[in-house]
């Protein structure tokens, strides 16, 4: 046989399977084991979102919606991003509506590099980050962030910007670590990239989980809009992983070509969900409200109880729904400190170091858990560090 892919064979594997795995055998095998592993909301879609689908499905909003996105969904985006940024967006050409931020991600990346060009990742990075460049033809440059920092952007990273970098991947609030960029990390982000002529991918989907702090759009920024490409998607704050409905708005050149390569590919985000998705833009947001009002309840409650356990470590997040935390009584290794959890106390979490090497010594635990699930881990993690 001829060969396969070199570029997608090339992919490393995702660092959180082994632990994945290993935690589905247990399940299998009867165990009762706590997933603090993935990022999906516990919650459901609010009732107004679920009924706009059902009104559109009935009313025979079934058919192919324009590719890039129902004319309604594209104007709830730019309405919301005129109403809480300030910014201007032109619905017809600055909006893309796809099946979910992720494949928005990628697609933004293949619009803007090509071979050589270097794109910088902040370290810990979402998992996908890094392959979704080396998938788009570019190479990553990963730009570690420091623990004893709060993660926070700081003048250092200049020095991984070479005369082939083309673009800066930002995510505020960040997924593992729950940092929201200051004002000044911001004003770090973009003189850079104004001084070195760069893109930003502003990954922003967890914008509507702050407990600490205000959201920053970097596109409203002076002079950033021409620059930046703006990615959101409905999964987290509305609870609609499932419904696989994201959005970017940025400049037209980008978006066209971003366009291009959803109409060649997925054609278009599902009809019906992009009438729910307008109606969760443009509705009451008191579910949003809600929801953020639980998670920093479930925050608190397992920062304080995790750093109440002798050999356990957890900084308090700003934002979005993890946490990462440290075990120096289990010690450094990411990986092993996640096997102890899941062998021991039959918790899985996710491996500090599936974010990249600047997330080593760490675990993420997702707190979109019901809270008597995190009362649970808490007290299996009191127990098994008391046994050691
Ligand atoms: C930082 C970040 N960006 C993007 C996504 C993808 O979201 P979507 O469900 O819209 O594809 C996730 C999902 O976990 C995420 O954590």
């Amino acid at each position: 046989m001829k060969p396969l892919s070199e570029l997608l064979q090339g992919i490393p594997p995702s660092a959180t399977l082994a632990v994945n795995d290993k935690a589905k055998a247990l399940k299998a095998a009867g165990r009762d084991v706590i997933s603090l592993a993935g990022g999906d909301p516990d919650f459901n879609t609010p009732e107004n979102i679920v009924q706009a689908a059902f009104r559109a499905l009935k009313a025979g909003d079934t058919h192919y919606p324009p590719s890039r996105g129902a004319m309604a969904m594209r104007k709830a985006v730019a309405d919301k991003m005129a109403r809480e940024y300030g910014l201007t967006v032109d619905p017809a050409t600055q909006v893309l509506v796809s099946p979910g931020a992720k494949f928005l991600l990628y697609a933004a990346l293949s619009a803007l590099v090509n071979p050589g060009d270097e794109v910088i990742v902040f370290e810990p990075y979402w998992v996908s980050y890094a392959p979704m460049v080396i998938m788009a033809g570019a190479t990553p440059v990963t730009a570690p962030l420091d623990a004893a920092n709060g993660f926070a952007i700081t003048d250092e990273i200049a020095r991984y910007i070479t005369p082939r970098t083309k673009a800066m991947m930002v995510n505020s609030p960040n997924n593992p670590t729950g940092h929201v960029i200051s004002a000044e990390e911001a004003q770090v982000v973009r003189r850079l990239a104004l001084e070195h002529d760069l893109y930003l991918l502003s990954d922003e989907i967890y914008e509507k989980l702050i407990f600490e702090g205000e959201h920053i759009n970097l596109a409203s920024l002076p002079d950033m809009a021409q620059r930046t490409i703006t990615i959101n998607g409905h999964s987290k704050a509305y609870a609609m992983t499932g419904w696989r409905l994201g959005w970017a708005a940025g400049p037209k050149d980008v978006i066209g070509l971003m366009a291009k390569l959803q109409s060649q590919t997925v054609t278009s985000a599902a009809s019906f969900t992009m009438a729910a998705g307008a109606e969760a833009l443009n509705g009451p947001q008191d579910a949003v409200e809600e929801m953020r009002l639980a998670y920093k309840a479930r925050r608190d409650f397992m920062v304080d109880a995790l750093n109440a356990i002798p050999g356990v470590e957890c900084d308090r997040p700003s934002g979005a729904f993890y946490l990462f935390v440290r075990f120096p009584g289990l010690g450094t290794d990411s990986m092993q400190i996640a096997s102890i959890l899941l062998e021991e106390a039959e918790i899985a979490g996710t491996p500090g170091i599936a974010f990249g090497q600047a997330g080593e010594g760490h675990v993420r635990f997702s707190i979109a858990t019901a809270m008597s699930e995190l009362e649970r881990a808490v007290s299996r993690i009191e127990k098994l560090m008391a046994s050691r």
